[in-house]
């Protein structure tokens, strides 16, 4: 379930044979985890670590680092702001200096895409079953279709409390496929187009899309599923970093406050064995090419 490093920087460096084994282990399915990895925040940085900053209607407080834009968030006056974007930048940076050095088979092929940061209680958090992230689930983005595309996150519990932030990790990607997949009927002909038109998407949602998003929402529906598929709890603690393909891993978020994350896509002809992306396991399924 999680192949660990003893890593203490951000920067570090990492022999052939650690990127060769991070690379295998991450395409097959396991955590990359980094329990001595901490990212620590400045003193003005202290005070965002409050529920009060997040926006209560977002679910996160998002930033894009490659437009320099925030949102998600409340109350701020605009130094503050520009302290919040300084520490999510910084964090951005070290993610992709982090994924760059273990992974420099993907680094050319990396899509930079939303930092989060995760300052709300999970347990506490109430929400419609589709957006609740406590029920096992792969992700899948209604908004934003990724054809195909791997998502690829570092996640860092940054709660100064000492305080694990607690997930559930799920079956092999496979088995859930075998089970969801013969569940769920084709798209209406002409929807993907009209969600399009209706920019209800923000690109084209392929079959594949559609296929991970079906997969997503009947997961998270069921909860006889929920309660005995099988399953392990994780325990990520302060101070602790870790990287995972949350497109492959079922997974849910049960405790815990305050994260960081950053997502990056990566095309799945950059990976080393392709056959493992969802996209290729759901097109050997299906006997059909969906994007
Ligand atoms: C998720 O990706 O489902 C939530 C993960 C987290 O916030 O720890
Ligand atoms: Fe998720």
């Amino acid at each position: 379930m999680l192949h660990t490093f003893t890593t203490r920087q951000w920067n570090d460096t990492f022999s052939d044979t650690e990127q060769q084994q991070a690379t295998h282990q991450l395409e097959h399915g396991k955590i990359l985890y980094f329990p001595d990895l901490a990212f620590s925040l400045a003193p003005n940085e202290q005070p965002f670590l409050s529920p009060d900053v997040a926006d209560p209607h977002a679910k996160n407080i998002s930033y894009y680092a490659v437009q320099h834009k925030l949102w998600g968030v409340q109350r701020l006056t605009d130094q503050e702001r520009i302290q919040l974007q300084s520490m999510m930048d910084r964090f951005s940076r070290y993610a992709t200096q982090l994924v760059q050095s273990l992974l420099p088979h993907y680094a050319n092929h990396l899509i930079l895409a939303r930092t989060s940061f995760r300052p709300v209680q999970i347990s506490d958090r109430k929400t419609s079953y589709r957006k609740d992230d406590k029920r096992l689930h792969v992700d899948a983005f209604p908004s934003s279709p990724n054809q195909g595309k791997r998502i690829l996150r570092v996640f860092c519990n940054i709660n100064s409390q000492g305080e694990e932030r607690v997930w559930r990790v799920g079956e092999p990607f496979e088995e859930v496929v075998n089970r969801f997949v013969p569940q769920i009927a084709k798209p209406f002909p002409g929807t993907a187009s009209v969600l399009r038109l209706l920019k209800i998407t923000k690109s084209y949602r392929t079959l594949y899309d559609h296929y991970m998003l079906q997969i997503h929402d009947k997961m998270k529906a069921d909860n006889d599923y929920q309660q005995h598929a099988p399953q392990q709890e994780v325990h990520f603690p302060s101070g602790s970093t870790w990287i995972v393909q949350t497109d492959h891993v079922s997974h849910a978020a049960m405790r815990g406050q305050h994260v960081l994350e950053q997502t990056f896509y990566l095309p799945v002809a950059a990976m080393r064995e392709e056959a493992c992306s969802p996209l290729r396991v759901l097109e050997k399924k299906l006997n059909q090419q969906l994007v």
